[in-house]
């Protein structure tokens, strides 16, 4: 039946929480790009959840944007904010796990790249020191084989390397008191796969805490500690890139390392010579791109 006078309104349903979620998620289903649109409509979903899963408050919203903005402003060339907020949430840890983990491999396990890494470190000779600022460190020799899965050596490997000094400090973190390649190299493994380096302990040490990110660390009431450790990138062709730390036996925070970085495997002794220094053996074991031959 045909009716005369006003058209009729399209029938607008009442604006639900639920019915809102489904309006945005409705509105992203046209993203061309298919994993753009998963990994959007899964963000919306997983967003809304949080805020009504906790109620979010208008004051507690805003407190977050400004949190946020104020990680974004902390960062530059050579400071991190977000990467920090992801390790100290623990999610740059997950994305490893996401990506790297294989109980069936007997690869080096990776760990998180950390806030603090340099490119185009120095390039160094075999078993040469990247010490290049004396703060009383106790001298190490880290040194082992680089290798694939069968044993075989891997020569040519290049091995990235980069540590805090005795002070706790990175050298980036120190413009004018660290010469800026104090303590990071990148070495080559030998004909036979070896490598050695010769460095000084790292030590524990503190996060940065002048940030938001510290500040939520303390308001949570976690300590911003992080376990003793040597960080290393090791490539070679037909090779899966490995981004790892060697962590030193006798450090404090190894089970409560504040961006979850610790792997058991990865705890290394670090062992005293009569002469005084100290030797650290560890074999960083690659997997080949194309899985193991045979
Ligand atoms: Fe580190």
């Amino acid at each position: 039946m045909l009716v005369t006078g006003e058209p009729p309104q399209p029938s607008t349903p009442p604006l639900t929480e639920e019915a809102l979620t489904d309006e945005v998620i409705a509105r992203v289903q046209a993203t061309p790009d298919a994993r753009l649109r998963e990994v959007m409509i899964a963000l919306v979903r997983h967003l809304h959840a949080f805020a009504k899963q906790v109620r979010l408050t208008e004051a507690e919203w805003l407190a977050g944007i400004r949190f946020l903005t104020e990680t974004g402003r902390m960062c530059d060339d050579t400071r991190q904010e977000f990467v920090l907020l992801s390790d100290t949430l623990g999610l740059s840890s997950l994305i490893d796990l996401i990506n790297h983990a294989d109980a069936s491999s007997t690869a080096t396990e990776p760990t998180i790249l950390g806030p603090f890494y340099v490119p185009d470190s120095p390039e160094r000779e075999y078993g040469a020191s990247m010490v290049e600022f004396d703060d009383g460190g106790e001298p190490v020799v880290l040194h082992g084989t680089v290798r694939d899965e069968e044993g075989t050596p891997v020569p040519g490997a290049v091995l990235d390397l980069w540590q805090n000094a005795a002070n706790g400090s990175y050298a980036v973190q120190q413009p004018g008191v660290q010469p800026a390649t104090n303590l990071r190299g990148r070495y080559r493994a030998d004909d036979a796969g070896r490598y050695e380096v010769r460095t000084v302990r790292p030590v524990p040490y503190s996060i940065p805490a002048d940030g938001p990110v510290g500040r939520l660390v303390a308001d949570t009431g976690r300590h911003p500690w992080r376990a003793a450790h040597i960080h290393a990138k090791v490539t070679a062709p037909g090779f899966d890139a490995l981004t790892t730390h060697v962590f030193d036996r006798e450090s404090a925070y190894l089970d409560s390392d504040t961006v979850f970085g610790v792997k058991q495997s990865l705890i290394k002794d670090f062992v005293a010579q009569a002469d005084g220094t100290l030797r650290c053996e560890h074999d960083f074991v690659l997997r080949r791109l194309d899985g193991p031959p045979g």
